[in-house]
């Protein structure tokens, strides 16, 4: 709290009105208009939430303006150097790093609830094998509800605990099914001896036919990619799991709502977007056909946008976008892919955007989605998989802000009004006379 406020008057001479000004610990305040309609009988208006704070949290801060972004206060530049992905998802979930012996029980915690119950292939088979692995993965989340009735009591602490380490060590083993399954490959199990990110590596990419070599490199670049998508303040799909949740109803299908929000191409769908954007100009006739490219997008007939830039909160470089492009010229080094067309085109498309007045004036900048498509790209994963492997970092960011919200004593359920533009009451109208 402050010992600020902030008053409301009005031009028609209704008496004004005084809320409070609460700070946090760093970034904006806010005005905690809770009181707002019990004084005056109004809402306020803010479609998009461009102006509206959901909810107070101690998990992630962004600087928009700056382009810094931190989780419990460390910065990403931080972790994505000296941590593995499982050290921040208990950073996310605890708030404070591991020391050894945390690290290595929560790592075995989490490897031993890696496989799914044998009877989730029986979902699997009622999909097309051509179905989108966001399809298939929205399905299999919301189906983890009907197995594990043991830990459904939000209430319990020890509950919320292990449905938070099922879903992290579950969601990889899910996404690896829908892939195996899309090719006609038989399913590989999780193995504890492996790494988290190792292990996803090799449920994706061996077969029974020969052993799987795991290529250090590669594997610290997915541990890293997972690090970057981990959680990110109250984005749509963090908010859509909170909203849900408010509601609750157990964590699958809180975290099945954020896998559905996700997909969207203005958000977790964007990585999928935007590598398909640097084919279409690649087939087109590459860097050559970039100024085309980018007159269609300053064009608002054309509704063309430049996926993977932009964003609602950074209005700077995305830090994780900078990581990310880091991390691309590392894979295609260790993959010995000396010249990527696309990222050329990539690379070419971001120096004519930063330099042009459109883009500059919009403050769009690459975002965490420009570069990882190309990264995802040379892993070996199919474009359609980039946005479950979104998810599946995702999912410890989401878990760990619905249980932040779930152990809110001020926690209720979310219910948002509206400003009413339709019919004023009227009367029934028989067919006859319609
Ligand atoms: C993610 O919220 C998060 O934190 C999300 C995320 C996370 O980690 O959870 O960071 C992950 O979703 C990253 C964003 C991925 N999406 C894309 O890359 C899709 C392309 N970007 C845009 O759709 C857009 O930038 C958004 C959706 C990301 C942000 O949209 P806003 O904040 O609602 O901004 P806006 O659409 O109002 O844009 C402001 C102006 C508009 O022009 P005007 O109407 O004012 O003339 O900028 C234009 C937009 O048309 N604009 C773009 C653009 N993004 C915005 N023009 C061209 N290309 C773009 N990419």
């Amino acid at each position: 709290m402050t010992d600020r406020t902030a008053t409301l008057s009005f031009s028609d001479g209704s008496p004004a009105v005084t809320f409070p000004v609460i700070a946090g610990t760093t970034g904006p305040d806010v005005v905690d208009i809770r009181t707002l309609y019990a004084k005056t009988g109004m809402f306020t208006y803010d479609p998009g939430f461009l102006s509206t704070g959901a909810c107070a949290s101690q998990i992630t801060f962004i600087d928009g303006d700056k382009g810094e972004l931190l989780y419990r206060g460390y910065p990403i530049e931080e972790l994505a150097v000296h941590c593995d992905f499982l050290d921040v998802c208990y950073l996310l979930l605890y708030g404070e790093l591991p020391n050894a012996a945390q690290q290595k029980e929560f790592d075995t915690r989490v490897t031993n609830h890696t496989m799914v119950n044998e009877q989730m292939q029986f979902f699997m088979r009622g999909f097309r094998r051509d179905a989108h692995p966001m399809a298939v993965l929205t399905g299999m989340v919301g189906a983890l509800s009907a197995f594990y009735p043991d830990s459904m009591n939000l209430h319990d602490p020890m509950q919320r605990d292990i449905s938070a380490i099922r879903l992290i060590g579950k969601l990889p083993t899910l996404v690896a099914m829908s892939y195996k399954y899309s090719m006609g490959q038989p399913y590989i199990y999780p193995r504890n001896e492996l790494s988290y990110a190792a292990n996803f590596m090799r449920m994706m990419f061996a077969t029974p036919c020969a052993d799987y070599e795991v290529n250090p490199v590669l594997v610290r670049a997915v541990d890293r990619i997972f690090i970057l998508h981990a959680d990110h303040e109250q984005n749509a799909s963090t908010s859509t799991v909170r909203l849900c949740a408010s509601s609750g109803t157990n964590p699958f299908a809180a975290i099945a709502a954020g896998v559905a929000c996700l997909w969207g191409p203005s958000h977790g769908g964007a990585n999928e977007a935007a590598l398909n954007m640097l084919y279409d100009i690649q087939a087109q006739g590459g860097v050559a056909k970039i100024g085309e490219f980018i007159a269609r997008v300053k064009d608002k007939n054309s509704n063309v946008k430049l996926m993977g830039f932009g964003h609602r909160v950074y209005k700077n470089y995305d830090p994780r976008a900078r990581i990310m492009q880091k991390t691309t010229h590392e894979v295609l080094g260790e993959l010995g892919i000396k010249d990527d067309p696309m990222l050329d085109v990539a690379m070419e498309l971001e120096k004519i955007a930063l330099t042009d007045e459109y883009f500059i004036e919009k403050k769009l900048y690459p975002n965490i989605d420009f570069y990882s498509g190309i990264t995802l790209k040379a892993l070996g994963f199919p474009t359609t998989m980039f946005t479950v492997l979104f998810a599946v970092a995702r999912t410890v960011g989401w878990i760990a802000q619905w249980k932040e919200m779930i152990e809110d004593p001020h926690q209720k359920i979310g219910r948002p009004r509206q400003l009413y533009t339709g019919a004023p009451q009227r009367d029934y109208v028989a067919i006859a006379k319609r």
